[in-house]
């Protein structure tokens, strides 16, 4: 066949972002693909995305990308159509074991979603039907760790499955949704976006010495950064949770952080949560960046106020990067409600 009849490539995808953001994961894909035929899975958060480009070069372009609120890919690569979820089960199983790729020595994580009205059983209970369903491969079935992503997700009328790399999926957690274990006495659900972006950042949070949290009531990223070993000051008009205050590594400054003035050059580690406008947070954070030394970090999450949030971060990283902030990456992470989290070095 001569290289003009060729088949044009294809590939099909689903794709999630956090509730609300899917029409922005979707304009990050056209922005890399040109245009993309789309179809609602779950309202406003997951997507079923056909690709003009094949599946090798379609995932390089999104995980080279990085992008923002595209949080989680999984390929599709087997499809029926049905409403009998216990024969879609065994058909995605057959798919599985025909593959061949769950051989002995191999670890497999099976992911298993379902959209709103889809069967009666939780996708739990999915997933345990489907590894028994699988009972016959010789993969060890595993939940981290795993050398292939098994992805099934069902709807009301059918069944999509596929399987990958972890690293293909732009997560590793089924549906990108990281889930921490929220643990006994604490202070803030906000320590999870903290716990997540060390996670995503590829951070270690312990190798800092010394942090300013700015907004940093009711104390959920304060006692995280304390658990690490670090010596935080945390700026706050607001209280901070009665159980910090006997920290030794902890300095409280109950003032608006517009009012304070540090050294130059006394935090390797500067993070901001102020749920403030961004222009407002912009400007307080560069009136103290003069106290994070060249090299160190700055973590801020910025709410997304308006409609056209692509503009408005292009906007904040531009003014931030205008003060010795290097941008290192910018996500919407499963912990962020209708806020993005940047990481950012100062040079
Ligand atoms: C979303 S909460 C922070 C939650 C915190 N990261 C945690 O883990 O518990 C936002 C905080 O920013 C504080 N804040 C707002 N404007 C501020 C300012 N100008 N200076 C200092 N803190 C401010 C608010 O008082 C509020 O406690």
């Amino acid at each position: 066949m001569e290289a003009a009849d060729a088949l044009p490539e294809e590939s099909t995808f689903i794709c999630t972002a956090n509730r609300d953001f899917a029409a922005y994961a979707q304009e990050e894909l056209r922005r890399l693909f040109g245009s993309v035929k789309s179809s609602v899975l779950s309202d406003r958060e997951v997507l079923l995305v056909k690709l003009n480009t094949g599946a090798e070069e379609a995932v390089r372009k999104m995980t080279d990308s990085r992008p923002i609120f595209l949080r989680h890919v999984q390929p599709v690569q087997f499809e029926r159509e049905g409403d009998n979820v216990g024969e879609l089960l065994s058909a995605a199983a057959g798919f599985v074991l025909g593959s061949g790729l769950l051989a002995a020595g191999i670890k497999a994580a099976l992911q298993v979603r379902k959209s709103e009205g889809a069967g009666g059983d939780s996708a739990p209970q999915l997933k345990e039907w489907l590894e028994e369903l699988l009972r016959g491969s010789e993969a060890e079935f595993v939940s981290a760790g795993a050398d292939w992503i098994v992805s099934v997700y069902v709807t009301p009328s059918g069944v999509y499955a596929g399987i990958s790399r972890p690293e293909d999926n732009l997560s590793d957690w089924s549906g990108g949704a990281v889930r921490f274990r929220r643990e006994e006495g604490q202070l803030s659900r906000a320590k999870f976006k903290l716990l997540e972006a060390e996670r995503e950042f590829g951070l270690d949070l312990s190798a800092y010495r010394s942090a300013v949290d700015i907004g940093a009531a009711p104390g959920g990223w304060t006692s995280l950064l304390l658990e690490r070993g670090l010596k935080v000051t945390a700026v706050d008009p607001a209280k901070l949770h009665p159980s910090l205050l006997k920290m030794p590594n902890l300095t409280y400054i109950r003032k608006n952080a517009s009012e304070i003035k540090f050294r130059d050059n006394e935090f390797d580690l500067l993070v901001c949560d102020m749920s403030w406008s961004p222009k407002l947070m912009v400007q307080l954070v560069t009136g103290l960046l003069h106290a994070l030394a060249p090299g160190g970090t700055a973590i801020i999450t910025i709410k997304l106020m308006h409609k056209k949030p692509m503009a408005l971060i292009k906007e904040v990283i531009a003014s931030l990067e205008g003060s010795r902030l290097q941008v290192q990456r910018s996500k919407q992470l499963f912990h962020n409600r209708e806020e993005i989290t940047l990481y950012m070095i100062k040079y």
